[in-house]
């Protein structure tokens, strides 16, 4: 669990208190422990993610700077009677990645009477006390003199206006494009997101730059790294595997943006970057090989999504030749993920600074394909891949995104299926593979939410989500993997409803679904066990499962009703006396979490007597761990 649980019991007992005041009829729950019924996955719970609500650029990915490949002008600085003025240039930059650069014209300037540029990070840059920042840039200046280029880091609070918070010089030098490195360094100081940088110059003269970056400390302190709070909200969901690297962001809104990821590894300067279909440029700073450690940093694997020749408003590749540079395309993606150092693109991977090759498992074809409605398109397509794929990789599992209808030999060990619904739609869905036939073919739910809450899922969506996670479990003989999405919004950017974890430039918070996700992962259990339920409410959910090795049983129990559910057990198996219970709670499906009140409805962790009789009260969540005889 993230902090344990620092919420007050009291208030959380008031809150119950007050909220029991109505009462359903008993149910009674029989669980036998001394009988399961079938294992958990062990992978049933992962991440999935994409470039969509400034999830990597103004999010996960460290680089604190905003367009920091100028796709548009920054913001012009001129102090006192500096003259200057800023634009695109088009016809020189530091490599062919990146052709174009900003261009600062200064006609006149002098200490005191600087010119320069400014940036506002995303919705701010952080400050925090005593901290070391990394940033590189390229330049280049028309002058015969080394250029002095300050760089500053300023404060924009009420308190602190205009306060220099950090500041260095890198001293330009004349002639080609050069690379360059600074560091800032804060001392004390309250943290803060209201602040901006600004490079200036204090001389006449022409200034070239591309590439700026600026980083915080990062997770494990790698380079071009991840933001660390949301790397560890992250990690305390205990997830086993991370769907990358979409949804849309895959398949892009036209085919040139499809996500062709060798033009995502390697230096940054090597990076054109490309439009993603949520309506932003993305830098590609953070890029696949980002990706890859970012599994490996939370110890999970990657599930990899390869691009399968369809986006989102354009014609499907047809299969045949026109489709094999995209299956070629996937092989060597592959060959980057999994290739040891001999391979073509395993030696790449070496050069990008990561010899050992990552562990993978499965591989997904496309994403959402039952958009494609070309006749047959998705069918040919995937068994184009699925062949190709299997030849050469015959050790992986393959995911389709859509019913399809191909030979033996290709045929899909697991489809995808994704779902987001209101609470109540939800509540209904819930039993939606209990019946489901069992005839080889697994599931991968890999995006499902309960969606009303914005930015984040309210509390409704939480008990939604719980209720379907319960069912997860109880199928998960069929459903191998399920992951939620989207799992991040920076709260200035969103531009899907309802996101697990929210944050802005400095702070993130975890919604009510996050804290339920994070207890029903740590509390997942290796075996479902025998249960039943005679006469609870039609929005009382349940899931029993036991971990082998430390010998527990793990009850989930979701009201979702206003009414309290008592329960009448009947435990075998399991050992009468104290249990571990975390509860989850709030007082209507309204509340939530928010970037301002990021702590409101929190797990309480407490004991509980295991007796005949237990009541789940209104609108709860409860995980209640009990030893096994
Ligand atoms: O999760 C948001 C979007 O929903 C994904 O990009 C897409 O796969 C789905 O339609």
């Amino acid at each position: 669990m993230p902090k344990q649980i620092a919420r007050s019991l009291t208030a959380a007992l008031l809150a119950l208190a007050a909220s029991t005041a109505l009462t359903q009829k008993a149910a009674k729950l029989t669980i036998d422990s001394t009988k399961t019924v079938h294992p958990v996955s062990p992978m049933l719970y992962g991440l999935m993610t994409e470039e969509i609500n400034h999830s990597y650029e103004g999010g996960l990915y460290g680089q604190l700077l905003g367009n920091h490949t100028f796709r548009g002008n920054w913001d012009l600085l001129s102090n006192g009677n500096a003259k200057a003025a800023v634009e695109i240039d088009k016809t020189t930059g530091p490599s062919s990645a990146l052709p174009t650069s900003e261009r600062l014209s200064v006609k006149q300037a002098s200490p005191g009477n600087e010119a320069g540029i400014s940036n506002s990070g995303f919705w701010g840059i952080p400050a925090y006390p005593h901290t070391l920042y990394h940033g590189e840039l390229y330049a280049k200046t028309d002058l015969d003199s080394p250029l002095p280029l300050r760089v500053q880091l300023i404060g924009d609070d009420q308190v602190d206006t205009g306060v220099v918070l950090a500041t260095t010089t890198v001293t330009v030098s004349p002639g080609k494009w050069q690379r360059y490195e600074y560091t800032l360094t804060t001392s004390d100081l309250e943290p803060s997101a209201t602040n901006h940088i600004e490079f200036t110059v204090a001389t006449a003269g022409t200034l070239w730059m591309q590439m700026v970056t600026l980083f915080p400390p990062t997770y494990n302190n790698r380079p071009n790294g991840s933001r660390i709070d949301l790397m560890e909200k992250m990690a305390a969901m205990h997830p086993h595997f991370l769907r990358l690297p979409g949804g849309n962001y895959l398949e892009g809104e036209k085919l040139a943006n499809w996500y062709n990821w060798p033009k995502t590894i390697g230096p940054l300067v090597d990076r054109p970057g490309h439009q993603s279909p949520w309506n932003y440029w993305s830098t590609d700073g953070f890029g696949l090989l980002e990706f890859l450690e970012w599994c490996e940093d939370l110890h999970v694997e990657p599930l990899l999504a390869v691009y399968a020749g369809y986006s989102l408003h354009d014609v499907a590749v047809k299969p045949g030749k026109d489709l094999e540079p995209y299956v070629q395309a996937a092989l060597d993606e592959v060959e980057y993920v999994t290739g040891d150092v001999s391979t073509k693109w395993g030696a790449e991977r070496a050069r990008n600074g990561h010899p050992k090759p990552f562990p993978l498992t499965y591989i997904e074809i496309g994403n959402e394909d039952f958009f494609d409605k070309t006749p047959g398109s998705y069918s040919g397509r995937f068994e184009q891949f699925a062949l190709a794929l299997r030849k050469k990789y015959p050790q992986y599992k393959l995911i389709a995104t859509a019913a399809v209808q191909v030979s033996k030999a290709a045929e899909p060990d697991v489809q995808d299926d994704h779902y987001y619904k209101p609470p109540a739609a939800m509540f209904d869905w819930v039993h939606h593979y209990d019946d489901a036939p069992r005839n080889g073919m697994k599931v991968f739910v890999g995006e499902w939410a309960t969606r009303s809450g914005t930015p984040t899922p309210n509390f409704g969506d939480a008990l939604g989500d719980a209720a379907w996670m319960t069912g997860l479990e109880r199928n998960s003989d069929l459903i191998v993997m399920a992951s939620y999405a989207p799992l991040l919004v920076n709260v200035h950017g969103m531009q899907w409803a309802t996101d697990l974890i929210g944050y802005d430039a400095l702070k993130s918070y975890g919604s009510p679904s996050y804290y339920a996700q994070c207890l029903f992962a740590e509390h997942l259990g290796d075996q479902v066990v025998k249960s039943s339920i005679d006469g609870a409410g039609d929005k009382f959910f349940y899931s029993a499962t036991l971990s082998s090795d430390i010998k527990t049983l793990h009850v989930k129990l979701v009201n979702a009703s206003n009414h309290s559910q008592p329960l009448d057990l009947n435990l075998l198996g399991a050992k009468a006396g104290v249990a571990k219970m975390y509860s989850l709670h709030a007082g209507n499906f309204q509340a939530t979490n928010s970037i301002t009140k990021p702590e409101l409805i929190m797990p309480v962790e407490s004991t509980v007597q295991i007796a005949a009789q237990h009541t789940v009260p209104a609108y709860t969540i409860q995980v209640i761990d009990i030893p096994l005889q």
